[in-house]
């Protein structure tokens, strides 16, 4: 597809990535698989593949299956807190996967100095402008800013806020912003902006080349924006990583376990180890259990607040003529507007 206008914005984006569109399928652990990934890359778009903590021979033949059929480039989406992360980095270093995406917690300058001399591009997420200042100072060649409005695992500070921090200061590598983005309309301004291009990951769920079972997808037509929803923590002594997913049985379920568990430790019942190991176990398989068993009741279903913006399952050439036609319809309508003052 013809993106003029585009063209003149994203040229940053479209060089570091090599793709043609600077459009991530941001990587989501049990869905985003060689398939997907894949299937982005045929649209000229960017995959990435999710590392999550599957076995790290698992992943080296994920990464040869990216390669197979397709010369599309990609990245690999690698969690430093999976256990698995020790032997994904050895995956990715023996692979012929260009680029590495450091997500959970921030990587080791280590972590990023060893992909370097291996020749990948290291690109890490960002969720304050701290993690921002830090990873450009340990050499990362570019962020993935990510609001709280995003699906997965997420920091507390919304996009909003971090482009002022961050994009609009200009820290000296290019920035792919991510969190509650599902239309081209926004991705036109966020170019604008200055971002090197737009990372999504619940619209793209939305395809019908994705694996996700029918019934998250399902979930996620008639899912309003409000009911992707933050995990509340109730109290510092009982720390809760946290997770934007639609709500459902078991979201309100570890709500009144946490309110349990809080009593239990004021009336001295319960110990402060046993509490959190209780928190900590009440997820464990969730996500599989949504995306990969279909249990969407009980399983955890990841959502950013952009499931109020998606409502059908298309092909993926579909959502990519929408993203793009809609950006380049906007910009044109930018420019209609900014020449009427002259
Ligand atoms: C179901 C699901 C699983 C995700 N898993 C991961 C993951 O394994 N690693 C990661 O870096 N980000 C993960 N994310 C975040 C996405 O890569 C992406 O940044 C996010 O979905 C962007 O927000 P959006 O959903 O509003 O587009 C996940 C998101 C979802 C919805």
């Amino acid at each position: 597809m013809k993106t003029t206008g585009l063209d003149g914005l994203w040229q940053a984006g479209r060089d570091f990535l090599g793709v043609r569109y600077p459009l991530m399928c941001g990587a989501m652990t049990w869905i985003s698989d060689s398939t997907l990934v894949k299937a982005v890359g045929a649209q000229g778009g960017f995959g990435c593949l999710a590392a999550g903590n599957m076995p790290g021979e698992a992943l080296a033949e994920e990464i040869r299956n990216c390669r197979e059929g397709s010369d599309a480039p990609f990245a690999v989406n690698l969690v430093t807190i999976a256990p698995n992360f020790p032997a994904h980095k050895e995956a990715v270093l023996a692979s012929e996967a260009p680029i590495v995406i450091f997500a959970g917690n921030f990587p080791k300058k280590n972590d990023v100095a060893q992909m370097k001399a291996a020749g990948k591009k290291v690109v890490s997420f960002a969720s304050t402008d701290s993690i921002a200042e830090q990873m450009v100072r340990f050499g990362v060649d570019a962020l993935i800013l990510e609001g709280s409005e995003a699906g997965g695992h997420i920091g507390h500070v919304s996009l909003m806020i971090l482009l002022q921090q961050v994009l609009f200061k200009n820290p000296g590598v290019p920035v792919f912003v991510a969190g509650g983005i599902a239309t081209g309309r926004m991705i036109a301004h966020m170019l604008l902006m200055g971002a090197a291009g737009v990372q999504m990951g619940t619209r793209f769920v939305m395809s019908e080349e994705c694996h996700a079972h029918p019934n998250l997808k399902a979930r996620f037509a008639k899912a309003r924006a409000r009911e992707a929803m933050s995990t509340p923590e109730y109290d510092k002594r009982l720390p809760i990583v946290a997770v934007r997913a639609l709500k459902n049985k078991s979201t309100e379920e570890f709500g009144r376990l946490q309110l349990e568990l809080l009593q239990q430790m004021n009336a001295g019942t319960l110990g402060h180890a046993e509490a959190q190991v209780k928190v900590e176990s009440f997820w464990m398989g969730g996500l599989k259990k949504a995306a990969v068993d279909g249990d969407v009741d009980r399983g955890s279903c990841m959502a950013g607040q952009s499931v109020g913006l998606v409502d059908k399952v298309q092909p993926m050439a579909e959502i990519f003529a929408e993203l793009l036609g809609e950006a380049e319809t906007e910009l044109e309508a930018v420019k209609a507007r900014l020449a009427t003052i002259g």
